[in-house]
């Protein structure tokens, strides 16, 4: 069949032939590989889309690395996601503090207030688990938000998303070397804080999204996204599994998406084949939103860990601590195969998504599908004058 055509203004400011945008996955939790690493960035990007990589997690000589590889193995645009929480950003580097010594996570927890290291023990006697054997990296991405942005403006990154926080603070130096910055939010009032900082696009990322995820469900969220963001444009996400709700979101006003779940749960995404068959099984109901993981809210398969978690009357811990905790447990589970208490972040799309295949193969159905929509199904089934 002929290539399709779909083209929006984001088509011309990426230098791409499609609309739509993989998500930049990082790993869940430490210890975990990221969901969008290499293979799909290059698939989605190689196919006419743009795939970002899920640099949350890996170390910054890991992420200069991981680009390179990237540049090796495709000529076309992509983009780099990293996360910048905004009390590191302002108080600086932990490398810049530490020298970026790794230590074993068992050590880490100890560190942790005493509530809930002694509660990470007492899930660890009951449940009869192991110690844990991750490592965390201190010269991680997450921590080191100086170091890792001056890697993507030295690699010179096509596209720079901020997947947490602010990126104001690079996007002078960015711009400078031709690079495009793009940053998510989930509610009006930061799209318009981002689309202010000087950012290109604004993801506007609803409720129902896998990872971190905000209060506004997708529908009332993308047209007040684009209100408070103009004239910044505004991509969608959260919940788009195929060519519905690519059309959907292009009606509305946004100029491309932004899928996270639907591309994790590809050939290429970065998910385990155990996770990835999670996400098959899941229903629309079967996601939860918690501070569980990580601090902040963000939205997973629904496990067992969820209720221990709300059993244990603890407080979440701030972000990135908290994910420390979680970690911690989730690594000893997985060691014991404990896997009722295991899933990965998706959101809840996950229902939509019936088939683990190639990136390039989504990417092409839901071309087709929008473009049925947009240039038939509309005309011949909506009677508007
Ligand atoms: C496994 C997973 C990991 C994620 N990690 C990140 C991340 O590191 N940075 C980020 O900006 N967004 C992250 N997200 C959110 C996605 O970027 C995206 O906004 C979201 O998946 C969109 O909703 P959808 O899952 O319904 O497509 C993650 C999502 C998933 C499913």
């Amino acid at each position: 069949m002929a290539r399709r055509k779909l083209r929006t203004r984001l088509c011309d400011m990426l230098g791409i032939e499609y609309p739509i945008i993989s998500a930049g996955m990082g790993p869940s939790l430490i210890g975990e590989t990221t969901g969008a690493p290499v293979d799909l960035v290059v698939a989605v990007s190689e196919a006419g889309g743009l795939g970002v990589l899920g640099g949350a997690g890996y170390s910054v000589d890991q992420l200069r690395e991981q680009i390179r590889e990237i540049k090796k193995l495709t000529g076309k645009p992509f983009g780099v996601d990293l996360l910048l929480p905004e009390a590191i950003v302002s108080s600086g580097d932990h490398t810049a503090r530490d020298g970026g010594k790794k230590v074993m996570l068992r050590d880490a927890i100890k560190s942790l207030p005493e509530s809930h290291y002694q509660w990470i023990m007492k899930v660890k006697q009951d449940l009869m688990l192991p110690d844990t054997e991750a490592e965390v990296t201190r010269n991680a991405t997450t921590t080191s938000p100086h170091a890792s942005v001056k890697v993507c403006i030295e690699e010179r990154v096509p596209l720079f998303c901020a997947g947490l926080g602010n990126p104001g603070f690079m996007v002078k130096d960015a711009h400078a070397v031709g690079m495009k910055v793009l940053g998510i939010s989930g509610n009006s009032k930061n799209a318009g804080r981002i689309a202010a900082s000087g950012a290109d696009l604004v993801v506007a990322q609803g409720h129902e999204g896998g990872g971190h995820t905000g209060r506004v469900g997708s529908m009332a969220l993308w047209p007040q996204a684009i209100d408070a963001a103009a004239p910044v444009p505004v991509l969608a996400a959260g919940g788009i599994g195929d060519g519905r709700g690519v059309a959907a979101a292009l009606a509305m006003g946004c100029i491309g998406v932004w899928v996270g779940t639907r591309f994790l749960a590809s050939n290429e995404g970065g998910a385990l084949p155990i996770q990835k068959d999670a996400i098959l099984k899941a229903t629309d109901e079967d996601t939860r939103r918690s501070y569980l993981y990580t601090g902040k809210t963000s939205r997973t398969i629904y496990n067992s860990f969820h209720d221990l978690w709300e059993s244990s009357g603890l407080e979440p811990l701030p972000f990135p601590v908290q994910v420390i905790f979680a970690s911690a447990i989730v690594d000893m589970l997985n060691r014991a195969e404990k896997t009722e208490y295991v899933a990965p972040f998706a959101g809840q799309v996950s229902g939509l998504i019936k088939e683990i295949k190639p990136a390039a193969d989504i990417l092409e159905d839901m071309v087709e599908e929008a473009v049925d929509i947009l240039a038939r199904r509309l005309r011949e089934d909506v009677v508007a004058g």
